[in-house]
């Protein structure tokens, strides 16, 4: 007789390659409809007894969650390379293995950035307005002008895999690049990005500056109205990375007195309701957090996330483990 399988309790749906594994190898909890609350993953853990759990960044598993989650739970596999809706000293104290999804989401996540440093730069919002409107009438030489891309300087906030592969596609826009990091790169990876030591020493040389940093309480609110007044006047700002980085009240602020031009914004500190001033303004590009959501990068994020609850379960080493 075949061994029982695995219980795992699924906290949003997956794509479809992804659901057929799971469907195959696990014995699933009720297939949400989009996705669980938290309260909701609670209770369902509570009355299934799952060995496994699947969850992604808009799923949060707090202390308070991981202190009621039944002893079968022997994995927390996120769907996300962020990891900062998780306790994970919490998680990981309770002898619960947690891994995430780098690398699989990176080339998807840079090309996102760069279409919200175009579509910001090239007002791309105000067109398609127009555009759906029906146009009617010429536009004079000197209207709704956007600002050139190309050639210009791009500061980058975290230059981790997703920075650099961000700063890689600007190469091809005739980009300079800056970045300010923990750490200065090597000379293999910078491909002549200059380094700043700080993000205060870089923000008066950015044209653009895109964030490529994780979520933390020290980067709580890091873009506030002091680091945006370092921008030359009309930068562009861009964020496919986390809300919480940015003081949303000082973007809007210098949204509005054109300190900066255009913001591309894939993250807010309010999902999935934003907030609506900064949704309104004309000079704002926004997504609705879709850095990884092609079906490819999906389905490997998700694929990656079932290769890391098998090997936890098997007691092999995870492919791609958080650690404290
Ligand atoms: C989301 C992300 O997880 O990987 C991350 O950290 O923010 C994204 O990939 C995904 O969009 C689901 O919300």
């Amino acid at each position: 007789m075949a061994p029982p399988r695995p219980r795992l309790l699924l906290g949003q749906r997956q794509t479809p390659a992804v659901m057929a594994r799971l469907q195959k190898d696990f014995t699933l909890f009720a297939i949400p409809e989009t996705q669980m609350t938290p309260t909701e993953l609670v209770a369902a853990a509570r009355e299934f007894a799952p060995e496994a759990i699947m969850v992604s960044s808009p799923l949060p598993i707090r202390a308070a969650d991981v202190a009621q989650l039944p002893p079968s739970v022997r994995v927390i596999a996120t769907v996300s390379v962020g990891t900062d809706h998780l306790d994970i000293p919490a998680i990981l104290g309770r002898g619960i293995a947690l891994s995430n999804t780098p690398d699989v989401l990176t080339d998807c996540n840079a090309d996102l950035a760069l279409m919200l440093i175009l579509a910001a730069s090239r007002r791309a919002a105000e067109y398609r307005d127009l555009m759906k409107q029906g146009w009617g009438r010429g536009l004079a030489m000197d209207e709704m002008l956007g600002v050139r891309v190309t050639g210009k300087t791009l500061g980058i906030i975290g230059m981790g895999r997703i920075g650099r592969a961000v700063a890689q596609r600007a190469r091809g826009f005739g980009m300079k690049i800056l970045y300010s990091n923990r750490r200065r790169l090597g000379a293999e990876d910078e491909h002549g990005a200059q380094y700043f030591a700080t993000p205060e020493e870089m923000l008066p040389h950015c044209d653009i500056l895109s964030l490529h940093l994780p979520a933390s309480a020290a980067s709580d609110g890091m873009i506030n109205a002091r680091m945006l007044a370092l921008l030359p006047r009309g930068a562009i700002f861009v964020n496919a990375a986390r809300g919480a980085l940015v003081d949303e009240q000082a973007l809007i602020a210098a949204l509005r007195d054109g300190q900066i031009a255009a913001a591309g914004l894939d993250v807010f500190r309010n999902e999935p309701t934003p907030d609506r001033r900064l949704l309104d303004l004309p000079n704002v590009f926004a997504t609705p957090h879709v850095g990884s959501a092609t079906m490819e990068t999906r389905t490997d994020m998700g694929m990656l996330a079932v290769d890391n609850i098998e090997a936890a379960l098997a007691n092999r080493p995870l492919p791609t483990p958080v650690t404290a």
